[in-house]
């Protein structure tokens, strides 16, 4: 393998081999018609997640991800992730959400919700459906991987009902095919793009979040401050331009205006 060749990894969040199976197979056959990739399927399924066990002790986010009593396989998977170029979440819609194999994975990995670090990494979506409900499922999961810090390439949304007609059958091979290129490019994007207001909005409002603490023991606290993040423009080193610049102070003033308001009232417990 050259350093050229880029890694990209499907997480399955379906223990089967089904519509999603299928169309995530078709993606793959027609990114590779524009370069090489070193290819990884992980079936969620096959991974020791302690699914649905997660008592909510927030220890990740306070602590640190190391204080979690679950030894499971959620480092190797995070791994994974770190050392892929590009991710592709793929997952049928069961009951309008997730299959409950991939929520228990974004669960999993909350903590990095709160410390992204995907930065310079392409993600995308893949979600099969019977009949309706998963745009707002492609839209939730491109929601979490742009928290997770990735660049996130808009993904798709494939009605896979079971038998399928020919008309039906060409529409996802084309709905497949515009997302497979729409992934390359975003996975060959050369540098770091400058954030939206909305990631920057995110971004500046966390960060003062964060700062508020003021408290050396929190994990999110040291974690901003290691990452130079208390002073930065934003989580990446990017030229945000005059009116973003601008933005960005007025919303650092609003942030603190608010945290040195809740400040001043009395705390429930
Ligand atoms: C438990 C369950 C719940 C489902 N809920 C929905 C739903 O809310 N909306 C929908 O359009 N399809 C729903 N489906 C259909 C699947 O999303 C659809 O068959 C999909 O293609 C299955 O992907 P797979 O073949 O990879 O398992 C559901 C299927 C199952 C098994």
């Amino acid at each position: 393998m050259t350093s050229q060749v880029k890694k990209v990894t499907v997480f399955l969040g379906t223990p089967r081999k089904g519509a999603t199976y299928q169309a995530v197979q078709e993606f793959v056959a027609n990114l590779n018609t524009y370069t090489e990739i070193d290819w990884e399927y992980v079936c969620l399924n096959d991974y020791n997640l302690n699914t649905g066990k997660c008592k909510g002790c927030k220890l990740c986010f306070n602590k640190g991800e190391e204080y979690c009593s679950f030894n499971d396989d959620r480092d190797l998977l995070l791994e994974i992730m770190n050392n892929s170029d590009g991710v592709v979440l793929a997952t049928p819609n069961y009951s309008f959400q997730v299959t409950a194999l991939m929520k228990n994975f974004i669960d999993r990995l909350s903590f990095v919700l709160h410390r992204p670090r995907f930065f310079g990494k392409a993600l995308t979506v893949i979600v099969a459906q019977g009949v309706f409900g998963g745009s707002s499922i492609v839209k939730y999961l491109e929601s979490v991987g742009g928290d997770w810090g990735f660049q996130v390439v808009k993904g798709c949304c494939l009605t896979a009902i079971e038998p399928r007609t020919v008309v039906e059958q060409e529409k996802i091979t084309q709905e497949i095919k515009k997302a497979a290129a729409r992934f390359y490019k975003g996975l060959m994007r050369p540098t770091l793009p400058a954030p939206s207001f909305f990631r920057l909005f995110k971004f500046r409002i966390s960060r003062t979040m964060m700062m508020g603490i003021q408290d050396e023991t929190y994990r999110d606290y040291r974690y901003y401050k290691e990452k130079g993040w208390d002073k930065s423009d934003y989580y990446y080193d990017v030229s945000l331009g005059f009116i973003k610049k601008l933005t960005g102070r007025f919303i650092d003033y609003l942030g603190n205006r608010m945290v040195a308001k809740r400040k001043t009232m009395t705390l429930v417990n």
